[in-house]
Formats: structure tokens, sequence, C-alpha cells
């Protein structure tokens, strides 16, 4: 059994929410004038994604958002992560906007606000429209201008009724595994480009950050981060210094410049890779913002690996730990630390777990209902790191379970299943998981007045 779930340590304000972004579920990737983006590139690439899946129909979310709004209202959450798509809002990447695309955000919004559901904006969950990548992509300087531009259109019309925008979601993936590994849109191998396109994603968060709040003055800008714990496999120096080289890539690259610190030295040396610099993008990138979002799935061992890929750190597989379906090692205590590294470390004072959760092969009873008490637990075992952080003044102000729906996992397409919500994609019906029941009975109970 886990621990019993301290909910008197969560604020009264707590934000409860769930997560999803915009290719993954949307589906209608040709309607209302939506260009193509790398992702509907990248998914007819043969061999990138497994079982051939793509997201042209996904949860079909376009067309069912209110149903989906209603099953958030059902959970009982007040908060809602959504990113919005930059290929339905300016279909060329720049130029002329479309809107036909802005218009469904603001359906989108208007609903949610009408179920008591604030919306969490995220600007650019990864769909780059790909006539930017026909340009050059991330590796080019212009893609975070237009990206600026493209979240002013945005802010524009919506930031009347959303406060809480985030810029980039995971930029390490975009760039990483985009860029280097090869195994997410646009599917390069190349250093130099990834780190070019690492340089112009910072640098697309903070004219973006600026762009936003110079069209909605009221908005609360943030980036959302994905990081791990990184621990070497032994206390060799070489594996200890494996995990420093992994903890650079994976964290200190991606949080240091956002928090005035510039690109880490021995990060900079070790990818020697000459920075697009030009004077003034330092201070645009560390741009204060209003709060801070951690996507946190699982902890990495590492060892040394010379010969191989950068940052010459490989990965080991422990024996006999917890993992998901995705094989990710579970392990409740690193969203602990890093929550305690964001606030102790890098001073954020709002932060929120923009996205955790886990994928299970799930199964369906004959009584219909769908039974998912490893997810069950991951969940609970995750809010009680929360609970733990908030005891420890860790400033954690919401959390947005991942995901809402199942929905297309990027390359895994649609096996893995994160969702609190069943679908079943021949009929597009949704079905409340137990863990969905179970985080709806958290939320409830956190509400009474009893629990604080
Ligand atoms: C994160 C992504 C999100 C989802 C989860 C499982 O890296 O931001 O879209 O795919 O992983």
């Amino acid at each position: 059994m886990s621990e019993p779930l301290d909910l008197a340590a969560f604020p009264p304000s707590f934000a409860w929410g769930t997560a999803t972004s915009a290719y993954q579920i949307e589906g209608a990737v040709a309607e209302d004038g939506r260009a193509p983006s790398i992702w509907d590139t990248f998914s007819r690439v043969p061999g990138a994604i497994d079982n051939g899946d793509h997201g042209d129909t996904a949860c079909d979310h376009y067309h069912r958002w209110p149903e989906d709004i209603a099953l958030m209202k059902g959970l009982g959450t007040d908060a809602y992560r959504l990113s919005v798509a930059w290929p339905r809002v300016v279909p060329g990447g720049d130029g002329p906007v479309n809107k036909a695309g802005l218009d469904f955000y603001d359906r989108l919004v208007d609903g949610l606000l009408d179920a008591g559901i604030t919306p969490s904006v995220t600007l650019y969950h990864w769909d780059l429209p790909q006539a930017l990548q026909d340009r050059g992509g991330w590796t080019v300087r212009d893609t975070a201008e237009h990206l600026a531009a493209y979240a002013g259109v945005v802010a524009e019309r919506l930031g009347d009724r959303v406060t809480r925008w985030a810029t980039l979601n995971e930029p390490l993936c975009s760039a990483w595994i985009g860029h280097l590994e090869g195994r997410m849109a646009p599917g390069l191998t190349d250093l130099t480009a990834a780190v070019r396109a690492s340089y112009h994603l910072l640098l697309g968060h903070g004219l973006a950050t600026a762009a936003v709040r110079a069209a909605a003055p009221g908005a609360r800008v943030g980036l959302v981060t994905n990081h791990s714990t990184v621990a070497p496999a032994s206390t060799r120096p070489e594996d200890v210094a494996a995990a420093a080289r992994m903890d650079g890539h994976t964290n200190r690259w991606w949080l240091d410049p956002v928090f005035g610190r510039g690109f880490p030295t021995d990060m900079r040396e070790l990818y020697g890779v000459e920075l697009p610099e030009r004077q003034g993008d330092m201070e645009a990138i560390a741009a204060p913002l209003d709060w801070h979002g951690l996507n946190y799935y699982f902890p990495v061992t590492v060892a040394d690996d010379p010969t191989g890929p950068v940052p010459h750190a490989r990965e080991v597989r422990l024996p006999d730990v917890p993992r998901t379906g995705m094989d990710w090692q579970i392990d409740a205590g690193g969203l602990e630390a890093l929550l305690l590294r964001l606030t102790e470390d890098y001073g954020v004072r709002e932060l929120y777990v923009t996205e955790n959760g886990s994928a299970f092969p799930d199964t369906t009873g004959p009584d219909g209902e769908v039974h998912d008490p490893e997810r069950t637990r991951y969940l609970e075992e995750h809010l009680a790191a929360c609970a733990r952080a908030l005891r420890k003044g860790v400033p954690l102000a919401g959390y947005y379970a991942w995901s809402l729906l199942d929905n297309f996992e990027w390359a895994y397409g649609y096996d893995k299943r994160f969702g609190l919500v069943h679908v079943d994609y021949a009929t597009q019906r949704r079905t409340v998981k137990t863990s969905g029941r179970r985080y709806a009975e958290i939320v409830a109970a956190h509400r009474a007045p009893h629990a604080r």
C-alpha cells in the first residue's frame, strides 16, 4: 500500500489539473485551414512510429472537445493544460493568420471557463509548421522570431481570458531527441543542428515571453522543462563524471541560461559547437518568469561511455526496480528532489508539475471498467512526493496529470496509454479508468473543508 496522502500539505488554492497537447489529441489535421506540422511529416516516415500510427484522427478532440470538458468536470479538476497548434493559427509558420484556427481555441477556452476550469496554454508542444522546417526549422534564428510573432497573435486573441501561459514544452526533447537522437520530428542526428536548435528554442522562449506580455498585460508566463535526477552507476570517478555530464545535458543546459547563469561552460566545451549568439540574446533567454513548469517521469542512472554519443554517458538499466510500460523506472523521490532543486538551487517562486504520469497496458474488465492499479499507485506515490516537497517549503501551486486521455504517444503511437480516461480509438468512446476515479476522489477530498 502507498502511504496515505497528506492532503493538508496542499494549499487551498492548489490547482488540480490534467494535461494534453494539440497533435496528440486533436486530429482534424487538414481541417479549417490547418497546414502540416513536422509531426505530420515525421509520422509518414516508414518505421518512425510504432505500427505506422499518426495523428490524423487521434482522439478527435477537435470535434469532441465539449465531451472532453465534461470529462474534466466529472473528475472535479479545476485546471487544464492544453497546447495551441501553431500550424492551425499561422499555417505557414509566419505570415497570414488563420482565423478559423484561432476560433477553435477561442471556443475551447470559453467552454473551459464555463465549466469552471482554468486553462493553461502552452504555445509550442512540438508541432512546428512544416513550412518553417523547410526553411531550416529550429536550426535557424528566424524560427525563434516567428514563434514570438505567433505567440503574440494567440495572446492577443485569448489573453483577455487566459492568464497562465507557457512558451515551450520540453525544449530538451525538441532539440536532443528531435535533432540528435532522431527519434522525434524532425528526425535528425546531427550534434551541430541539435545545439543550434537548443539555442534557438530558448531564444524563441525569451522572445515569445516578451510578445505574450506585450499582447496580454495580465499574462503570467512560464516555461515547461522536463528533468530527471541523474545517479552514477558506481562510485568510480569515471561514472561520477559521466553523471555530471548527463546532468548537464538533461538539466543544467536548460535551466542555467533561463535562470541567468548562461549556458554551462563544461557542456559548451563538451559539445564543441559555437552558439549563434547575438548581443541581447542572453538577457532575452533569462527574462524573469512568473512560474516554472516541471515535467517529471523517471530518474536515470548512467555509466561512463567514452566512445558513445554525447554526453558520453550510457544509461544503465537497474535490475529489480519497478517500471512503467514505457520501461521507465518508477521513483517518486526523483520528483521531490527536482522540486527541491528548482526551489533551492534556481530560486523558483511559483512551481507547477505540468506533467507526470505513466503508461501501462490497460485491461477492460467484463464489467466494462478499465482497471489500472499500477497507474493509480504511480499517481498516489507522486502526489505524496508533492506533499513532502510542499512540507519542505516548495512553492508548488498545482499538478497536471499526464494525461486526461489516452493519446498519440509520439514515436510509440497509440500503444502506450497514459490517460486517466481510456479511449477506444475505433469508436472514440471515453471511459474513466480507476486511476481517474482515484484522482477525482483525491481532488474532492482536498476540497472538502475538513481536509484543511
Ligand atoms: C512528455 C511529453 C508529452 C507526453 C509525455 C508522456 O515528454 O511532453 O507530450 O508524450 O512525455
